[in-house]
């Protein structure tokens, strides 16, 4: 008979055969919940012969790289490395607007500066390195194969293919087997906190492809204050769970608005929420209450983000309007 603890205990029990008594695992780690519970399964496994990497490619949300090496790090033991490559990234990004491009910059760095960091901790551990973690779910093995939308880009972005032929390394997937709901049932069993397993999806190139137009500094600041404020909301409202995704939008237009007896000209923040079972259809979020929530979020918004005078609500369903606006 298939559960859950049987699962876990036969997935250990294969991981340890497969990795054996001294071979070294290493692995990207984002936060999400699919890397995070593959991470806790291997280091349930083979403790700290399993390597973590968090790439900070500077368009997480606010706090987030601290955050996310505080719960696999300190809170679950896990071997955690933060290779912080923001102004890389920051840097390649410069200029760039169109979305694809962005997508296509950020996945071939973070390639790049992943295999940086797995060669170093090779080299550290005497070339022990012969395992490649990855936390792919059934329906991404099923994508890859039929379905060639934005989706297909997701697939550049975990497709670490150089370092399996540089390194030779040989690829785990202990999730490939699972759906998204079965993976949070996992990592419930395995202890993760409820705020890990009920994490919305962030998307690898973040909010790079949130924030219209060029990415800078300055407007990563913008679109991660706004940002956080609204989750913050979403959360202490009791929301989060029966919203599927949400996030803040920063738009490269201008408004006119006013403040005290000051005409401010500035942009635009737009906050989407949406309901949804697979991410490939999405009703928007909507209630009277949530309204009401929303008018007290569009003026904190604008209170404490320098730079925005104007918040409004993509009303736009999935399709035709895709969940992210980029
Ligand atoms: P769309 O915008 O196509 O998004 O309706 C569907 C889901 O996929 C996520 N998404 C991405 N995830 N890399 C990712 O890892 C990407 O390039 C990417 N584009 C969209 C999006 O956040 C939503 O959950």
């Amino acid at each position: 008979e298939w559960t859950m603890e049987s699962f876990i205990d036969k997935e250990i029990a294969r991981i340890r055969k497969i990795v054996g008594p001294t071979g070294r695992v290493v692995g990207a780690v984002s936060g999400g919940v699919d890397s995070t519970v593959a991470a806790k399964l291997m280091h349930e496994a083979i403790g700290d012969r399993f390597h973590a990497i968090l790439v900070d490619n500077g368009v997480m949300r606010l706090n987030e790289c601290q955050l996310v090496k505080k719960m696999l790090g300190d809170h679950m033991g896990i071997n955690i490395k933060v290779s912080d490559a923001a102004d890389l990234f920051l840097g390649k990004l410069k200029g760039v607007t169109d979305p694809e491009t962005k997508r296509k910059i950020i996945g071939n760095t973070f390639i790049e500066v992943f295999e940086a960091e797995a060669a170093l901790i090779d080299k550290e551990a005497g070339g022990e390195i012969e395992f490649l973690l990855q936390g792919t779910l059934y329906p991404d093995v099923i994508e890859s194969i039929s379905f060639k939308g934005p989706s297909a880009t997701i697939k550049t972005h975990h497709n670490v293919g150089g370092l399996l032929e540089d390194m030779k390394l040989k690829l785990i997937e202990p999730l490939r087997e699972l759906f998204k709901d079965e993976v949070r049932a996992l990592g419930k069993l395995l202890g993760l906190d409820d705020e890990l397993v009920w994490r919305h999806p962030f998307p690898g190139p973040g909010i790079a492809i949130r924030i219209l137009g060029e990415v800078t500094k300055d407007q990563v600041a913008i679109a991660r204050h706004a940002d956080h404020i609204y989750i913050e909301e979403i959360k202490s409202n009791g929301y989060y769970r029966q919203i599927s995704q949400a996030y803040a939008a920063l738009l490269p237009v201008k408004a006119v608005g006013v403040m005290g007896d000051k005409r401010t000209y500035e942009q635009v923040i737009a906050l989407r929420a949406v309901e949804t079972k697979d991410f490939m259809t999405a009703d928007i979020f909507a209630s009277a209450e949530w309204f009401m929530c929303l008018k007290r979020i569009s003026s904190r918004i604008i209170n404490e983000v320098k730079g925005v005078n104007r918040v409004v609500y993509d009303i736009s369903s999935k399709p035709p309007a895709t969940i992210e606006w980029e």
